[in-house]
């Protein structure tokens, strides 16, 4: 019986798991044992390494499969004369991961194909001998013992600024942190609070002789560009990672926390985004406080104040010792993507985790989608509007060089971010809901509230707010809309708007 390839598989469109059901067991094929790679280097001076560390005997085929930041056992393997199919697993949490990889030898060489999902394009690969242990996973470092990390005093607002990742992704460059710093001071954003320049994943090079980070090519002086930066009155941020690998594949923090930090502070950082990633390999869920409070500690030594971001999806409840391990803001929630969908999946899940927002500590629904196409103004208002409610970070993520009007007046509505910026921190929560509509309110300093009529629908509707429901005994003597800048009228017990598809109003209600 023949070796059935993934090739024919996607050819003949028959659904990946069934293909392994085709395989027979024959004569085999020559030896595969041996440690494997597949180079793929990379214009910023960097390479995106896959390994295969294989034993074969006989039918079976054991050993590993390290892709960046995954590193799978092989738990299953079947081949024939022509190939094997491996199946490969990993623990990511509390989820088990699996691949599957065919690899056939050709000559000296291991030709290896995959399919990242089944409804993706097949990868194929070529890979070569690799000297034995390279790529390796490093071994388990010892965790510390808990203890509460002191508060760094930053953030006593949701911090504010922009990050590279919703945009350019692998592409950020020095250049366009640059450019996205002279947009920032001179377009208006600056003025209305936004204060951070972020680098997202993908600026990191490797490590010198004496284990010092260092960036790579796309990113040739990290103190001139922090220099840079901060010359326009703003702050820089970078990104790394507690795991070998960030997610991205490029180079993490593991086994250098304090060395990072002092780099990182050496070249004038001001914020760090820290991203479970390469991490899952190594340690369980219930290990993260362990590990994000050595760089809650290694930040705080390095002298310089350094906002601390945590990213590890909303997992092991973050929320109830994100502060513990003097985190700033913690992620609650997976990847945003610039869809209305995951934007309000998000975003409207957030009340549950409401109490545990403060000055100092916040919830992070994820970065802004505002301007990157996928949504229309009316959506992105009620993006801007939830994420002020929230008390959520508001970190921009669109390209701020081209902005539309609309968009620069979304990210600017000063009245909208002082909601978002209010100083007593207390974050919003659901107040009421009705089908597609929910009323959301906030409460504000000097007895304030900002209340958010959002309508999740695909017609326009009328929405009334009760005062009762919002803890009113009356009217409120003033009430405004944030967006149309405009007073609004007072009538009776209750106010009825009517609000767009997919819109919001925001108020803002001051009883005297
Ligand atoms: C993860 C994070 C994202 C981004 C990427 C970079 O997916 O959640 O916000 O930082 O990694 O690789």
């Amino acid at each position: 019986m023949k070796f059935v390839s993934f090739k024919s598989c996607t050819a003949a469109k028959i659904i990946f798991p069934f293909c392994s059901l085709f395989l027979a067991v024959a004569s085999y094929a020559r030896d595969l044992t041996g440690n494997w790679v597949v180079r793929n280097p990379q214009p910023d001076g960097t390479s995106r390494d896959t390994y295969l560390d294989l034993q074969q005997e006989g039918s079976k085929v054991t050993g590993h499969i390290r892709v960046t930041q995954f590193y799978y056992s092989i738990v299953e393997s079947s081949g024939g004369p022509d190939g094997f199919l491996l199946t490969g697993s990993m623990m990511d949490g509390h989820n088990e991961r699996r691949v599957k990889y065919e690899v056939k030898l050709v000559g000296g060489e291991l030709h290896v194909s995959t399919l990242r999902r089944p409804d993706t394009e097949l990868i194929e690969m070529v890979a070569h001998p690799a000297p034995p242990g390279e790529g390796a996973l490093p071994s388990r470092l010892p965790l510390p013992e808990l203890h509460a990390v002191p508060d760094n005093g930053l953030a006593r607002t949701p911090p504010m600024g922009w990050n590279s990742w919703n945009k350019f992704a692998g592409k950020v460059d020095d250049a366009a942190v640059r450019a996205m710093a002279d947009a920032m001071a001179s377009n208006g954003m600056k003025e209305a609070g936004y204060e951070y320049v972020n680098i997202d994943d993908t600026w990191e090079g490797g490590r010198d002789a004496q284990g010092n980070i260092t960036s790579n090519k796309k990113f040739p002086d990290m103190k001139a560009l922090a220099d840079y930066v901060h010359r326009k009155g703003l702050k820089i941020g970078i990104y790394s990672s507690p795991g070998p690998n960030t997610c991205a594949g490029y180079e993490g923090s593991f086994g250098h926390e304090e060395q990072d930090a002092k780099a990182y502070a050496a070249w004038g950082i001001d914020y760090l985004k820290y991203d479970w990633c390469g991490a899952r390999t190594l340690y369980t869920d219930e290990e993260m406080q362990a590990i994000y409070q050595k760089m809650g500690d290694a930040l705080l030594k390095s002298g310089r104040p350094i906002l601390y971001s945590l990213c590890q999806y909303g997992r092991a409840e973050v929320w109830k010792w994100g502060a513990a391990v003097g985190g700033n803001a913690w992620r609650t929630t997976g990847d945003i993507r610039d869809s209305w969908d995951s934007m309000t999946k998000i975003g409207f899940a957030q009340g549950e985790f409401a109490a545990f927002a403060s000055p100092g500590h916040w919830n992070d629904p994820d970065m802004l989608e505002i301007g990157n196409g996928g949504m229309n103004e009316d959506e992105y208002k009620t993006h801007m509007t939830l994420w002020a409610i929230l008390a959520a970070p508001l970190l921009a993520g669109n390209d701020l060089r081209e902005m539309a009007p609309g968009i620069a007046a979304i990210l600017t509505n000063k009245e909208v971010i002082a909601i978002d910026q209010d100083k007593e921190g207390k974050q919003g929560r659901q107040v009421s809901k009705s089908g597609e509509q929910e009323i959301w309110a906030r409460p504000l300093s000097g007895n304030e509230q900002a209340v958010a009529l959002f309508n999740r629908g695909t017609e326009a509707a009328e929405i009334t707010v009760l005062w009762t429901d919002l803890g009113l005994k009356s009217a409120p003597a003033h009430i405004r809309d944030l967006w149309a800048q405009t007073e609004g009228r007072l009538d009776g017990g209750k106010y009825t708007r009517m609000v767009p598809a997919h819109g919001v109003v925001l108020l803002r209600l001051r009883s005297n």
